[in-house]
């Protein structure tokens, strides 16, 4: 029988602009490539970026922590009154396939709860399956795919 791994212990923090280089890091090749807006075109957009989403109050950005090591990040962005939200997630490259989205989703239900959100979504495209599965693991799904136009798909989980 395998050994029994504890999942890794994710400590979620809302994000600063002081972050803004560490969630920059985070846009590797394949995190543009997941992303349908192909991601911020240099650092000076992605602070822009940041300054206005940390000024607005339906987004929530997380940098995720691992014994003190910043090794992701998460958003969730409010809609309808808090109801529901979606999900953005990003693993820093040298961290990814370790469970650390996973874990990441988990610790964002928390936060969801504390906002009043009944419904997580979580929107990717049809080719992203280490997207797909790390939401599957976390208990979202099963991925429907019939939206737009047909190049993304949608997975969803009540809280
Ligand atoms: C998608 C992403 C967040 C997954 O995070 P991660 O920490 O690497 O994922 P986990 O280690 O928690 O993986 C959980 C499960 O997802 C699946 N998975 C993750 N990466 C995978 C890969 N490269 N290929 C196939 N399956 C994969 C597996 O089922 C995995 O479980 P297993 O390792 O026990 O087989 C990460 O790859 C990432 O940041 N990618 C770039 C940005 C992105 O795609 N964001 C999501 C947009 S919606």
């Amino acid at each position: 029988m395998e050994p029994t791994q504890s999942p890794p212990p994710i400590v979620l923090t809302p994000a600063t602009q002081g972050d803004a280089e560490f969630l920059y890091s985070l846009w590797d090749k394949t995190a543009r490539t997941a992303s349908f807006s192909g991601g911020p075109r240099d650092l000076d957009c992605h602070v822009q970026w940041l300054k206005d989403t940390l000024a607005d109050p339906n987004r929530h950005v997380f940098v995720a922590t691992e014994r003190g090591i910043a090794v992701g990040a998460a958003r969730l962005d409010v809609f309808d009154v808090g109801r529901w939200a979606t999900v953005s997630l990003n693993v820093a490259p040298a961290h990814r396939r370790r469970g650390i989205g996973v874990a990441i989703l988990r610790a964002l239900e928390a936060e969801a709860r504390e906002l009043k959100i009944e419904t997580l979504r979580a929107e990717m495209k049809l080719d992203n399956v280490s997207s797909q599965g790390a939401f599957t693991v976390a208990g979202y799904g099963p991925p429907e795919w019939s939206l737009g136009s047909g190049s993304r798909c949608l997975m969803l989980r009540r809280l």
